[in-house]
């Protein structure tokens, strides 16, 4: 009889078993599927668990604190976390052709785990938070090739660990009633898809400071506005992006030139096709009103209205 609870406790056993008195390593990126890995070894094995973030500086506002205090806080973790902001954002610097920013923040995410990894004593194995369902698509998933995702095989092969998926046999629903179960907040538990390379992806073109910290505030607008006005289960994915596109605008008597941001917020199951989400306009208007009052170097919002295919949900 399969219930959650019989679940914990045969993985809790299997995981000791496997790992005895060594030691086990887990990279965890503030998505669901790395924090209930965490969540269910850290129950298992406690100490013998290190958990590892790197803060590439292209988390939506709010994240990485809120990763910090669960895993260091909350759960008293191992837990060490490595400031990678300036050195992503230095690679970044001149690329604007979006595959190379994939590459480029897939390759440096593992030279930094690799390089941080490597100055940790007796670590055996490798947590990760690969679901059924990862294992099914990774092969076949055409989306994987008009985009090069980086959730499988993210990191290299020649590195001397055994890996741990203990979350291989469940699909997402699974996953995050196991980690309400394991006392993960619901933040992390329902959080929305997204993507790897993060906000790399939603500045348009060249990657800066100015630009991602647009992108954090009308994000996080949007968020509390979509919260306030109860939609946050009904829509699948929500966020703000920065096109290149400057145009002209008038605050007060002046005339202002400043940045165009994008609302896109929309429906899907999986992901593979969605449909714009119908938000209320009056939604939409303090969303619109609030992000141009409240996002220095921003005045116009625009609402994407177009379904996938043929449009993808993120613009890059
Ligand atoms: P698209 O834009 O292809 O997005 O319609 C479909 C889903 O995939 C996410 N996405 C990514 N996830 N690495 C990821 O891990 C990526 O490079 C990437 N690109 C898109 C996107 O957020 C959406 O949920």
């Amino acid at each position: 009889n399969w219930s959650m609870k019989n679940f914990i406790e045969d993985q809790v056993e299997k995981i000791r078993a496997q790992v005895g008195n060594d030691n086990v390593l887990c990279a965890l990126s503030g998505g669901v599927d790395s924090s209930v890995v965490a969540a269910l070894i850290h129950r298992a094995i406690g100490d013998q668990l290190t958990c590892m973030f790197v803060d590439h500086g292209l988390l939506r506002k709010g994240e990485a604190e809120s990763v910090v205090e669960t895993f260091d806080g909350k759960f008293n973790m191992n837990f060490i976390k490595i400031d990678a902001q300036e050195r992503f954002l230095s690679k970044l610097k001149g690329v604007s052709d979006p595959e190379q920013k994939r590459k480029i923040i897939g390759n440096e995410f593992v030279y930094c785990f690799d390089e941080e990894s490597a100055k940790l004593k007796d670590m055996k194995f490798l947590a990760q938070g690969t679901l059924y369902t990862d294992i099914i698509e990774s092969g076949t998933d055409t989306a994987q090739t008009i985009k090069s995702h980086h959730n499988v095989g993210g990191l290299p092969e020649d590195m001397e660990f055994e890996l741990i998926e203990p979350l291989n046999t469940l699909f997402k629903d699974e996953v995050r009633q196991l980690g309400l179960e394991l006392g993960l907040p619901e933040e992390i538990v329902f959080r929305q898809p997204f993507p790897g390379p993060g906000l790399g992806i939603r500045v348009l073109g060249e990657v800066t400071e100015e630009k991602l910290e647009i992108v954090r505030d009308s994000d996080f607008i949007l968020r509390e506005e979509i919260k306030k006005a109860g939609l946050e289960r009904d829509v699948w994915q929500y966020f703000t992006a920065l096109p290149n596109i400057k145009s002209v605008g008038v605050m007060g008597d002046e005339r202002t030139y400043d940045y165009t941001v994008v609302v896109r917020a929309v429906t899907s199951i999986d992901g593979m096709t969605s449909d714009w989400a119908r938000i209320p306009f009056e939604v939409l208007e303090k969303i619109s009103v609030r992000i141009v009052n409240e996002v220095a170097h921003v005045n116009r919002v625009v609402y994407d209205i177009t379904s996938k295919p043929p449009a993808t949900i993120e613009w890059e």
